[in-house]
């Protein structure tokens, strides 16, 4: 087992990362010296491979918990359905010296987390991400909220978990689409962060796929801490450092709206990544022959690099990148690879150039 620092303005806190851990549950919070009760918020998936485990290890500490699963998928994050929970936690009689602890993906830990920091003005969180991009990403650095009709996570809070479980082993029953996805964001890391990372990617990338867990281990806590490490000096994304983590991200989420969220974001980012690098080559930042080993690293990890014609327009996917900026006041910011493991924030590409890149990678 693995332990990674973060830093947060209320409290600092760990991610323990290992196989198994979810099973240590207990323990941990007995190691943080809480005495409360705790509620468990989950899914029916995570719930039914994983969920008697957590409980086991919370009763062996004494601990009385109880269960409460929100339905699947992103509409999970509705303020319709948090109501319900905190309709749940009045139910069971849960106070402020008690705990949140959510057992799921990013949906679970985005939703628990926002109920935990507003019921009753704020109780303890656990953050426990059963998939590889909780892991990886959505359950580290206090990003807590919901959507409302008008868009995604519109509203919540920054606010910090008291521990996060990174339990590997319960990466075997994620779903194949689910696990290939992820990897976009860990081919991210590398590319920002992490030529190491980069390089077992390239050279164990079968394994990686195949949940080795000596592999999926490594991947976890390499990823975990490199986030851990921007969160922890750019918690509220005032300096700039977090916006690394949106490498692949400027272009991706203009193909995510483009296809009307009608894909996995993992793939929008690795299109976008793609897109990044070659903008980066174009403007003679990167050596091409870099591009090339990303290029290859996210085919052989089954992400797509190429861009449908036929679903995509580099004009609208332009405009759908632009739409989101309009509303924040600013310019397109891109964050361009310089070499594995480094990258640079600019804001002076022009849009032609853009529109070009997205036409070379397929797009009409
Ligand atoms: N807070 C942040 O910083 C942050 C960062 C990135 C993404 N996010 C959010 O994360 C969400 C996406 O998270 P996600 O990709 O984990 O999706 P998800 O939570 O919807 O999980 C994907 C699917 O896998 C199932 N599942 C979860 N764990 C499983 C397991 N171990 N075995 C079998 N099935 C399992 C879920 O029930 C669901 O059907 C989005 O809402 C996004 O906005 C948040
Ligand atoms: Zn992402």
């Amino acid at each position: 087992m693995k332990k990674i620092n973060v830093k947060s303005s209320r409290h600092p806190y760990s991610i323990w990362v290992g196989k198994g851990v979810s099973g240590m549950a207990g323990k941990a919070l007995k190691s943080l010296g809480f005495e409360g009760k705790v509620f468990i918020l989950t899914q029916r998936k995570p719930a039914k491979h994983h969920l008697a485990k957590v409980v086991r290890s919370l009763k062996a500490a004494g601990y009385p918990g109880v269960a409460y699963e929100v339905p699947d998928g992103e509409k999970a994050k509705s303020l319709e359905v948090l109501r319900g929970v905190y309709a749940a936690l009045l139910a069971k009689g849960f106070e402020r010296r008690d705990l949140l602890l959510a057992l799921g993906g990013g949906v679970v830990g985005d939703l628990g987390g926002f109920a935990a920091a507003t019921y009753l003005r704020g109780i303890k969180f656990v953050n426990a991400g059963t998939t590889l991009l909780a892991q990886v990403d959505s359950s580290i650095g206090g990003k807590t909220g919901i959507n409302l009709a008008e868009g995604k996570n519109l509203a919540g809070a920054f606010y910090p978990p008291s521990l996060v479980l990174s339990d590997t082993q319960v990466l075997e029953t994620l779903p194949e689409p689910e696990l290939r996805a992820s990897y976009a964001e860990v081919v991210k890391y590398g590319m920002i962060r992490d030529r190491q990372l980069f390089a077992l990617l390239e050279r164990e990338n079968e394994r990686a796929l195949l949940r080795s867990p000596r592999i999926l281990e490594d991947v976890v806590t390499r990823s975990a801490g490199i986030k851990a490490g921007v969160v922890s000096r750019d918690e509220f994304e005032t300096r700039g450092e977090r916006m690394i983590l949106n490498y692949g991200h400027t272009f991706g989420h203009g193909f995510e709206k483009v296809s009307g969220y009608r894909m996995f974001h993992g793939d929008a980012v690795s299109l976008g990544m793609a897109c990044a690098a070659r903008l980066a080559v174009r403007m003679g930042m990167l050596d091409p022959f870099v591009e090339l080993r990303q290029l290859a690293v996210l085919r052989k990890l089954g992400l797509p690099v190429l861009l449908e014609r036929k679903r995509f327009d580099a004009a609208r996917v332009v405009g759908a990148m632009m739409h989101d900026k309009k509303k924040s006041a600013g310019k397109l910011r891109f964050v361009l690879p310089e070499s594995i493991g480094s990258v640079t924030v600019r804001q002076d590409i022009p849009l032609s150039l853009v529109k070009d890149v997205i036409r070379e990678m397929g797009a009409r």
